[in-house]
């Protein structure tokens, strides 16, 4: 059982994947978590909040929409009145889409840039002025991609999206150093989660649906991933501990490539 170290954290998009992962791994290492996702997962979002609990540290479950400032700014008031203060934030929560660009209609556009850009801005900020106020500084982490780093067809909307992730990285680890935040973002590679089973059926459709379910994620990590296999989410949750934690205390503005060697920095 985890021995609590008097730290909390927020994990959004933690109902399932690589967030869930990320909240499991942080009460592991002993803080106290709270987890947050959309309306529609809130029976899996629970059964995160009592698989933390269960590990002897405090936990929460706070349903709200990223992309709403209202929903987000009262999720982080929630948060550090449950578990006393807020230490980390990990702004997790995002989503895919697979389009040509030609296909991309101004909604999905939208849609996308709403979750995956001002969802990770509206909870950088909510977060960042939490610890701004609470006066001891802490750690702000986002999700990022490799498609952060390189734009990959059939995904230009989502890779726009995760470059404005990195840029927004850079600039508030310079806005907020002096409060003693730091923000970095992790950058994964080919993850088997539900956002993968979407890429793998959409790629799939456009390709003539003749693809049997997993064909294609396959044969991008065959073709891609050094390592040769595909990326848990527990791969990454090992990452944004040390994210979290004091060492990488003097790592900041970094959207790190965690991704088994598909892209080398
Ligand atoms: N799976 C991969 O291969 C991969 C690779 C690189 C980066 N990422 C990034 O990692 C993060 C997690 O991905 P995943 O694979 O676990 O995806 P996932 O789809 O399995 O989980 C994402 C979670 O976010 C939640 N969510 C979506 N919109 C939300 C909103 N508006 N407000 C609150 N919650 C919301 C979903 O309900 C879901 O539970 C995403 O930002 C994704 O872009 C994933």
């Amino acid at each position: 059982m985890a021995q609590g170290n008097g730290r909390a954290a927020l994990v959004t998009g933690a109902a399932r994947g690589i967030g869930r992962s990320i909240a499991l791994r942080l009460a592991d290492d002993g803080l106290d978590v709270a987890v947050n996702d959309l309306e529609s997962m809130k029976g899996e979002l629970d059964a995160v909040a009592e698989d933390i609990s269960a590990k002897g540290v405090k936990s929460a479950a706070v349903v709200a929409d990223v992309s709403d400032k209202g929903e987000v700014d009262g999720m982080v008031e929630t948060v550090a009145g449950e578990l006393g203060k807020l230490d980390v934030m990990v702004a997790n929560a995002g989503i895919a889409q697979v389009k040509a660009i030609l296909d991309v209609s101004p909604e999905d556009l939208d849609r996308m840039l709403a979750v995956n850009v001002r969802g990770v801005v509206l909870c950088c900020q909510a977060a960042a002025r939490q610890m701004i106020e609470q006066g001891s500084g802490g750690k702000i982490i986002g999700a990022a991609s490799i498609a952060a780093h390189k734009g990959f067809g059939l995904l230009g909307h989502y890779s726009a999206s995760k470059f404005a992730v990195r840029g927004l990285t850079q600039a508030a680890a310079q806005e907020w150093a002096e409060h003693g935040i730091t923000v970095n973002a992790y950058c994964p590679g080919i993850v088997d989660t539900a956002m993968w089973e979407l890429i793998d059926e959409g790629i799939g459709d456009l390709q003539g649906g003749t693809a049997k379910k997993g064909e294609i994620m396959n044969q991008f990590v065959e073709s891609l991933v050094a390592l040769g296999r595909v990326q848990t989410p527990e791969d990454v949750a090992s990452f944004v501990s040390y994210l979290a934690s004091k060492d990488s205390d003097y790592m900041t503005g970094q959207s790190v490539m965690i991704d088994g060697g598909v892209m080398f920095s």
